[in-house]
C-alpha cells in the first residue's frame, strides 16, 4: 500500500488527523509551509501514536517542492487541509488568499496528475451554503452566496475538484464540508493554536478562561433563535478526523464524485457553549453582549445522515467532551506549541 500525502498536516485538523491515520496503520506524509503552524504538532502526534510522518517545510504552489515528495513517495491519496482560513483577513487580503487556495490545489491536482495519483479529499465548509435555505443542512442544500473571499475560494475549488473529476472519471474526489471544529487531542498535548486573538469561538474562550483576554464579547442575542444567539453545529476535532479515515476507505472504493456534511447534527447557541465551558472547566466567562458580527447568519447545523448511510461515520463526541478537551489544552499549554 503506499503512502497518503497529507497537506497542511501540521495544522489544527490536519495534526489530529495524522494521529487518526497513523493509529488506522496508514503511512503518512505531510507537506505544510508552517504559514500557520508549528512543527512541534507533528512532534506531539508522533509522541501519541509512536510513529513520525515525513515531513516537508513546503508551500503547496511550489511546483518543484511537491514534485519532490512525489518522486520520493509512492502517494496512493492526497488530504488536503493546507489552505488560509481567516476570514475576516480574506477581505482585507482577496489576493493573498485566491492565489493561496485556488493557485496551492490548482498547482497539487497537477503535480498529482501527473505522478498518477487521483486521489483527493478537499477540506470544504459549511460556508459554502451562504445563509442556508434550510437547516438542518443536507447536501442537497443549495450552495449560497458566500460573503468573504475565504468562503468563495472554498465554493469555487468545490467546483473546479468536480468538474476534474467529471472531465475524467479516474479521479476519486471527496469534498467534505465541516461544521465547527473545536476541541483537542485527549492527551492535552496537541489542539489549535490560532496566532493574534482568536477568531472563533472556543479559542476566544478558552483565551478569557486562562486570563489572556478579559472578556468574551458576543456578537448579537437578537438572532431569530431560541436565546437570541448564534446556533452553530461544534464537532470534535478527533471525529473530524476519522471522519477523515472513513473517507479514505471510501475512496478505495472508487469512490467517483461524493459530497459529505461532517457535523453532529446538534446546533448549539453561543450561549450554549459558555455554560457548557463554565460547568466542564468550572471557570466562569465574562461575557457582554456586542455588535452582530458582518456576515455571520442566525443559524447553521447539518443533517449529517449521509455520511452516516455511506461513510458508516458519525460523531461520537458530545458538547462536554469538546469543552473538557478544548480547556485541557489550553490549560496544559498557555501559550500553545510555544510552550
Ligand atoms: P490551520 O490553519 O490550522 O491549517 C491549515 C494548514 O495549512 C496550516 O498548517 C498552514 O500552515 C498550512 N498552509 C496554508 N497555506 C499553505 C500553503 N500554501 N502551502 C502549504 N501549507 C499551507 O487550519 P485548520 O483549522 O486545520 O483547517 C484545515 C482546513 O480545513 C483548511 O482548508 C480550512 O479552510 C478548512 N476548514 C476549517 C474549518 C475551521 O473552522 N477550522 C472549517 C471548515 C473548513
Ligand atoms: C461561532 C459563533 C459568532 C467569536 C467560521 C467560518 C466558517 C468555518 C468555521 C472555515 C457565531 C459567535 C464568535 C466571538 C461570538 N471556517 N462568536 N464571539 O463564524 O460559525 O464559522 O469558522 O471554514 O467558514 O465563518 O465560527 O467560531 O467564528 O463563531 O459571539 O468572539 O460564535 O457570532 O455565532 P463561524 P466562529
Amino acid at each position: 500500500m503506499g503512502k497518503i500525502l497529507v497537506t497542511g498536516g501540521a495544522g489544527f485538523i490536519g495534526s489530529h488527523t495524522v494521529v487518526e491515520l497513523q493509529n488506522a496503520g496508514y503511512e503518512v506524509v505531510v507537506a505544510d509551509n508552517l504559514s500557520n503552524a508549528s512543527e512541534k504538532a507533528l512532534e506531539r502526534a508522533a509522541a501519541i501514536t509512536g510513529k513520525k510522518a515525513d515531513f516537508y517545510k513546503v508551500d503547496i504552489r511550489d511546483r518543484e517542492g511537491l514534485g519532490k515528495i512525489f518522486a520520493e513517495h509512492k502517494i496512493d491519496a492526497v488530504i488536503h487541509f493546507a489552505g488560509l482560513k481567516a476570514v475576516g483577513e480574506s477581505v482585507r487580503k482577496p489576493w493573498e488568499y485566491y492565489d493561496n487556495n485556488i493557485t496551492g490545489t490548482l498547482t497539487l491536482v497537477d503535480v498529482m496528475r501527473t505522478n498518477g495519483c487521483k486521489n483527493i479529499i478537499f477540506s470544504s465548509s459549511a460556508t459554502v451554503y451562504g445563509t442556508p435555505a434550510f437547516v438542518p443542512i443536507t447536501e442537497e442544500c443549495p450552495k449560497g452566496q458566500c460573503t468573504n473571499p475565504y468562503g468563495w475560494t472554498k465554493s469555487m475549488l468545490e467546483q473546479i475538484l468536480s468538474d476534474i473529476q467529471k472531465a475524467d472519471n479516474e479521479w476519486n474526489v471527496i469534498l467534505l464540508r465541516y461544521f465547527n471544529p473545536i476541541g483537542a487531542h485527549k492527551s492535552g498535548t496537541m489542539g489549535e493554536d490560532p496566532s493574534g486573538i482568536p477568531n472563533n469561538l472556543m479559542p476566544y474562550i478558552t483565551q478569557v478562561a486562562i486570563g489572556k483576554l478579559p472578556e468574551l464579547g458576543i456578537f448579537g442575542d437578537d438572532y431569530d433563535t431560541p436565546d437570541g444567539t448564534g446556533v452553530r453545529d461544534y464537532i470534535h476535532v478527533m471525529d473530524l478526523a476519522e471522519g477523515h479515515v472513513k473517507a479514505l476507505a471510501k475512496i478505495k472504493e472508487k469512490a467517483g464524485l461524493k459530497i459529505y456534511n461532517l457535523g453532529t447534527g446538534q446546533g448549539y447557541s453561543v450561549l450554549d457553549i459558555v455554560h457548557n465551558f463554565e460547568e466542564a472547566s468550572g471557570v466562569k466567562i465574562k461575557y457582554s453582549i456586542k455588535e452582530r458580527r458582518p456576515g455571520d447568519i442566525a443559524q447553521c447545523y447539518a443533517d449529517a445522515s449521509l455520511a452516516k448511510k455511506e461513510l458508516g461515520w458519525e460523531a461520537k463526541y458530545g458538547i462536554k467532551e469538546m469543552c473538557e478537551d478544548s480547556w485541557r489544552w489550553q490549560k496544559n499549554n498557555p501559550n500553545g506549541y510555544n510552550d
